[in-house]
């Protein structure tokens, strides 16, 4: 019996899925033509601030944020598929009219946008990359560090989340390098504070359940 109701479900779920990919994803997405970006206007036109994530995940965070600001447009980077599907059902579910996705590498994004642009950024536990050698894989270098404050508004924030230590180590002597960022948070404490409007990803309630810190750095583009 229960095999029974779990492939219905499991049906069911695909086929919302599908719709979801089909029918919302072409009127959220932002498509690059020739790595630029044609309609700028259009995509921003009506919203106080412009925001960005990167790897939002399933996009519990985003849909959190895009519900507590309706004027603000918030852009959301993800390349993964099954992350895609569930912000589309969040996005639906919540009837937000101010989530744009990006479904590739944000840096890609990035790079076609204008400078001064955002007014907020999250990056909430980028992949660890815990191999030495893999290291460089990091999305938070020094490379996209200067691309991203470049594409920041004066003020702007930067808030990043890990729940790796060595990650956090790293984040806190690439910004420390960094000359256009300030820290907000430097004291231990602070790093232990979770942000005022949050909820926990899943990702980050199995970083919990395995015994592992999540912390938080907050920044200022100068
Ligand atoms: C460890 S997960 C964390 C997801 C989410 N932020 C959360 O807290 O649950 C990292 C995510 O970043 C995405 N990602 C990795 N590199 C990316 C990139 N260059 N641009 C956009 N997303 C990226 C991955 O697909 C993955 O979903």
């Amino acid at each position: 019996m229960n095999g029974h109701y779990g492939r219905k479900y499991g049906r069911k779920m695909r086929q919302n899925k599908h719709r979801l990919m089909a029918e919302l994803l072409p009127e959220l997405e932002i498509k690059l033509e020739d790595d630029r970006l044609p309609s700028l206007e259009s995509l921003t036109k009506g919203f106080d601030r412009i925001n960005l994530e990167v790897g939002f995940g399933a996009g519990e965070h985003l849909a959190l944020q895009a519900k507590e600001y309706p004027n603000e447009l918030f852009i959301g980077c993800e390349p993964f598929i099954n992350g895609i599907a569930a912000l589309l059902q969040k996005v639906e579910q919540e009837s937000l009219n101010n989530v744009r996705i990006f479904p590739d590498d944000a840096m890609l994004l990035l790079k076609a946008l204008p400078e001064n642009f955002f007014s907020k950024v999250f990056i909430l536990f980028p992949d660890p990359w815990p191999k030495a050698r893999h290291n460089k894989r990091r999305f938070v270098n020094k490379n996209n560090l200067a691309y991203l404050s470049k594409k920041m508004k004066e003020q702007a924030q930067l808030l990043l989340a890990t729940d790796h230590d060595d990650y956090f180590e790293w984040m806190l002597k690439h910004i420390d390098q960094h000359p256009n960022f300030n820290f907000l948070s430097d004291t231990k404490e602070e790093w232990l504070k979770k942000p005022d409007l949050w909820t926990l990803t899943r990702f980050q309630e199995k970083a919990n359940k395995a015994g592992r810190v999540s912390r938080f750095l907050r920044l200022i583009r100068k």
